[in-house]
């Protein structure tokens, strides 16, 4: 069989079914691709490729079957133990980086890290902060810890429930997050790629507010003076995380929004004193 027998094989987009069989076939350019249709495929490799199209053809993530997602400009191992990363989620990157000084040591801690890819990027793109990454899943750490070694990163990961691995004295000057946000029952949560993510990375079970509840009320006393708070969360949370991070006592409380003109990431910050 051909290159474009095989890619004919399947009826997917054009760069979905290429992608796939580049992966199927390492080696394999997309110029060969292009240039060489007339190409024979092994059979061990026409095998994978049918098995991978097929998989896709029902459904799954491009980014679970080709096993990595770029985010920030790197690429990071994905699983599906972890949420496949999101572009909005580069924000919060680009909250943290203007709010405090890349060129100065600043203590940070990423909860809920699953890919690694807030920690890991942080932790690249300002060499003097010392990052912390929490997660419920120890499955969704060893694909951080993975990338962060894969990156060249240092990041200290622990397992645990939000505050509660983190050594009874540690203070933040930022604490980032982007925690499950979807509603028990949302309809989306059977849709498309969210049918294939870990539940635990989407949603909190009960009124998509009870984590950001949690982060919010448990941020103060984890924050060093005039430290800040970032959390990710839905389009129409903007509101209530503003009301949550208020009645954590934060200032400056802002909600940014995403390129699509949605509420995105709400931000807030501890007193000075
Ligand atoms: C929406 S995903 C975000 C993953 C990653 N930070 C990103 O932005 O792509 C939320 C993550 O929070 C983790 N999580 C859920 N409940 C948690 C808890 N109580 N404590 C710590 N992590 C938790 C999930 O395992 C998941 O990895």
């Amino acid at each position: 069989m051909t290159i474009e027998q095989a890619l004919r094989r399947h009826p997917l987009p054009r760069l979905e079914s290429r992608m796939l069989l580049m992966h199927a076939w390492p080696g394999l350019s997309h110029a060969t691709i292009v240039g060489y249709p007339e190409r024979e495929l092994a059979e061990d490799i026409a095998m994978v490729f049918d098995a991978l199209a097929a998989r896709r053809l029902a459904g799954e993530p491009m980014a679970y079957l080709l096993g990595v997602r770029e985010f920030y400009g790197r690429d990071f191992a994905v699983s599906p133990a972890v949420l496949i990363p999101r572009p909005e989620t580069e924000h919060l990157i680009e909250q943290a980086l203007s709010r405090l000084d890349a060129a100065q040591p600043a203590r940070v801690v990423d909860l809920g890290t699953g890919s690694g890819i807030i920690a890991v990027t942080l932790a690249l793109q300002a060499p003097q902060w010392r990052v912390s990454a929490v997660d419920l899943s120890a499955e969704a750490l060893e694909v951080a810890s993975g990338n962060a070694a894969a990156l060249g990163a240092q990041v200290d990961f622990r397992h645990g429930s939000w505050f509660d691995p983190l050594a009874p004295d540690d203070r933040f000057e930022l604490i980032v997050s982007n925690p499950p946000y979807i509603e028990r029952g949302d309809r989306h949560l059977g849709e498309g790629d969210l049918r294939f993510e870990p539940r635990g990375a989407l949603t909190d079970e009960v009124d998509g507010l009870a984590c950001l509840r949690e982060i919010a009320a448990g941020a103060p006393a984890r924050l060093l003076p005039a430290g800040w708070l970032m959390v990710e969360h839905g389009y129409d949370q903007g509101a209530a995380v503003r009301g949550l991070f208020c009645a954590a006592g934060l200032l400056q409380v802002e909600t940014i929004r995403d390129l699509a003109g949605q509420d995105r990431i709400t931000i807030g910050q501890k007193r000075a004193d």
